[in-house]
């Protein structure tokens, strides 16, 4: 039923309210005590004849009836609304299963790194970092690699166009001589960071990680190289981890050596498994002490290189090095 005028814009603008407050102002415009226009109206059927006041006074009550009732409505939805969805449902499942919270953590290879930190600074061994970014000065000359070496050639090394004489680190080796330079001996200090070379299969990446050592003194001899090494194996391996040692070349150490572990991570390999070279590692070439300013005659001491991934893929017999940097989190949520 549509109400006469003046109260037919009533029902309409208590629809179109969008607020409370504004349902509030209606609902006192309409039957404030004093001033109300409707309040008014109505007292105003007593001073009329009692003919006019039987029809005016059920007029206006039926008004009334039909605007408080449009105005509870109205009051009803503003609410719901305000208060969402559950003023609706008016139910809440407390079994509903929510997905968990999702959160980061350290990628494997970063964890190791901090273990490893760990175990060499019980043998009192300092943790630095280096640029990934070298020269080729760092990087080569002062390694005593002359330019003819094979780490030179292209097949091995980045070398960055845009810069004069610049590579991608081949080998965490250059900060050995970062380290070296302008400090006097003796010390002993890791180095952890990224290094890359031109190589990919399932135990090359072209990104990979290192673990440098150096400990110079005035007596420290290859047993005690052996010794660092073996504990080292056995803290961030296996306490069981079989171990090989072989002569190897590499121009900045004199002896050098290699130390290779057992690997089973590769399955079609025999009951045997097979030895997966993890470390280089020698006595300091005198020609790089001499190069920083130490004297080989006075100073001596011995450098190693571990790969880490390798060591992470014998302690966990992981078949491929690229699992590490594929992103799969089946894989990488493992450890
Ligand atoms: N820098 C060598 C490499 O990357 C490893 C190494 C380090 C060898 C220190 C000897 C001494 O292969």
């Amino acid at each position: 039923m549509t109400l006469p005028a003046p109260w037919d814009q009533y029902p309409v603008r208590i629809s179109a309210a969008t607020s409370q407050a504004e349902l509030e102002a209606i609902e006192h415009e309409l039957f404030g005590r004093k001033a109300g226009v409707l309040t008014v109206a109505l007292q105003e059927v007593g001073k009329l004849s009692p003919e006019e006041r039987k029809n005016r006074g059920s007029e206006l009550n039926a008004v009334k009836q039909q605007i408080e009732a449009a105005l509870q409505a109205k009051l009803v939805e503003l609410k719901s609304a305000s208060q969402g969805f559950l003023a609706q449902t008016d139910a809440l499942d407390v079994t509903l299963d929510l997905p968990a919270k999702e959160t980061g953590r350290l990628h494997p290879i970063h964890e190791y790194i901090r273990e490893a930190e760990e175990v060499f600074g019980r043998m009192g061994f300092d943790a630095v970092t280096g640029p990934e970014l070298e020269t080729e000065h760092f990087n080569f000359n002062m390694l005593n690699i002359p330019e003819t070496h094979p780490a030179r050639d292209l097949q091995d090394t980045f070398w960055v166009s845009s810069l004069d004489r610049t590579v991608m680190r081949t080998h965490t080796s250059p900060v050995q001589v970062r380290y070296m330079t302008g400090r006097k001996p003796p010390f002993r200090m890791i180095c952890t960071g990224k290094v890359y070379r031109k190589d990919s299969d399932a135990t090359h990446s072209p990104m990979f990680h290192q673990i440098e050592g150096l400990m110079i003194g005035k007596t420290v001899t290859l047993a005690n190289m052996k010794a660092v090494m073996e504990e080292a194996v056995k803290n961030l391996v296996d306490p069981d981890v079989e171990f090989r040692w072989r002569t190897g070349y590499f121009p900045f150490v004199e002896p050098g050596l290699e130390m290779d572990l057992r690997w089973r991570g590769d399955e079609n390999q025999s009951r045997e498994g097979r030895w997966l070279e993890v470390v280089g590692c020698g006595m300091v070439h005198p020609n790089v002490l001499k190069n920083v300013g130490i004297d080989p005659d006075l100073w001596q001491g011995f450098a190693f290189g571990f790969g880490v991934e390798r060591m992470i893929m014998i302690r966990h017999q992981i078949p491929d090095i690229r699992l590490f940097f594929g992103g799969d989190l089946r894989f990488l949520r493992q450890f």
